[in-house]
């Protein structure tokens, strides 16, 4: 059975600042989908990262259906009365139009969708983050589809061994989608030379050699959609996983390095990734910038229940470390590493700040 798995999420208001959504809010979403997707969707789940919900879809109408797109945003948008009627903070912040033209694609909420012939066995992982990019997946991709360090699948599985195909996007460039393909084991220098740049050119999809669908990932520029800070483009992503993809330990492996990612504290600062629970609030410094991550398996189109993958007590370690890393890099305060570069942070008062005191420099004679 050909099947659609969309994810579409979007932060629509939260309680006691960016931290985490109300139990009603999450309700009316789930309430609503369940009431009007009703004959349109197979299945669907809910959860929410830090401050944003995200719902993944199974249906069987492809991808960026305008039905579908429609189904979330009107969710979200009863969603957003709740949180108005809850004095919730950020109420709406990441529906930035006020109506719907067909695909939630450019109007604020991240999307992510793969199309595909179901496997006799189909498990795939959905990731969501808070308070970071798209480009946060970067290195964890890289390190689960291309670095038999990583991932000995591309040393012992014959099919992994013949590499994959990398789909990166420039999210610098407003006026389309412009992207390059480039395949490994031949386009790795490449491919770091670009995945090193988290900011401008992110992995938007991963296939296999033979064209199947292996990963997808949101590739959302609220700044670039809405002209002005408006948050972070807290990115969800699909995997699927085992036999001709990396396995999922694999996969969850690149995430123990908590590597330093953009967007903490008003979307302007480098803080590590932290592994989190699904359904897990956000805390210290607005963070620290979390990535939950639900496994599935789907039949027919039906899930099975969610698997919390960094549950288990191994991931407590990798929190501690995240935690330690955190601490440090907080430490340095404004300075240096800490904040993102200018170009990142051209949306915020920091632009006022220096074109005034631009005006006050002079060259000494
Ligand atoms: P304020 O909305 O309180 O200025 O905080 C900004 C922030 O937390 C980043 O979105
Ligand atoms: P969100 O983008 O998750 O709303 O966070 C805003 C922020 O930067 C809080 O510090
Ligand atoms: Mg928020
Ligand atoms: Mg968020």
């Amino acid at each position: 059975m050909k099947i659609t798995l969309s994810v579409i999420k979007a932060d629509i208001g939260s309680i006691g600042g960016h931290i985490k959504p109300s139990e009603k809010l999450l309700k009316t979403v789930k309430d609503y989908i369940a009431g009007e997707g009703h004959g349109l969707v197979k299945d669907f789940y809910v959860g929410y990262t830090g401050d944003d919900i995200a719902i993944l879809f199974t249906h069987t109408r492809g991808k960026g259906d305008s039905k579908i797109h429609g189904l979330a945003w009107k969710a979200f948008l009863a969603g957003t009365q709740v949180a108005k009627d809850q004095g919730l903070y950020g109420a709406g912040q990441d529906l930035l139009k006020s109506s719907f033209s067909g695909n939630v694609k450019g109007m604020g909420p991240a999307v992510c969708e793969m199309e595909f012939q179901e496997r006799p066995n189909e498990p795939f992982l959905f990731f969501a983050a808070d308070k970071t990019e798209p480009g946060a997946y970067n290195l964890p991709l890289y390190l689960a589809f291309a670095d038999p360090m990583n991932t000995p699948g591309l040393l012992l599985s014959p099919e992994m061994n013949k590499g994959f195909k990398f789909r990166i996007m420039d999210v610098s460039y407003t006026k389309g989608d412009r992207v390059i393909e480039l395949s490994t084991p031949e386009g790795l220098y490449d491919i770091a030379a670009l995945l090193r740049d988290n900011e401008r050119f992110v992995v938007e999809s991963i296939y296999s050699k033979k064209g199947e669908i292996a990963a997808v990932v949101s590739t959302t520029r609220l700044h670039n959609i809405a002209g002005k800070y408006t948050g972070k483009d807290d990115p969800v992503m699909l995997v699927r996983v085992q036999k001709h993809f990396p396995a999922t330990g694999e996969v969850l492996a690149a995430f123990s390095r908590t590597h330093y990612v953009g967007g903490g504290m008003r979307g302007s600062h480098s803080m590590p990734l932290m592994p989190m629970k699904l359904n897990s609030p956000t805390s210290y410094f607005d963070g620290p910038p979390m990535v939950s991550c639900a496994a599935f398996c789907v039949h027919n189109g039906l899930l099975t229940e969610p698997v919390d993958v960094f549950a288990h007590p191994y991931w407590d370690y990798v929190r501690s470390k995240a935690s330690r890393k955190a601490t440090e890099m907080r430490e340095q305060g404004f300075s240096g590493a800490a904040m993102l570069p200018y170009s990142e942070l051209e949306y915020g008062g920091i632009v006022e700040i220096l074109k005034r005191l631009d005006k006050k420099f002079k060259v000494k004679k």
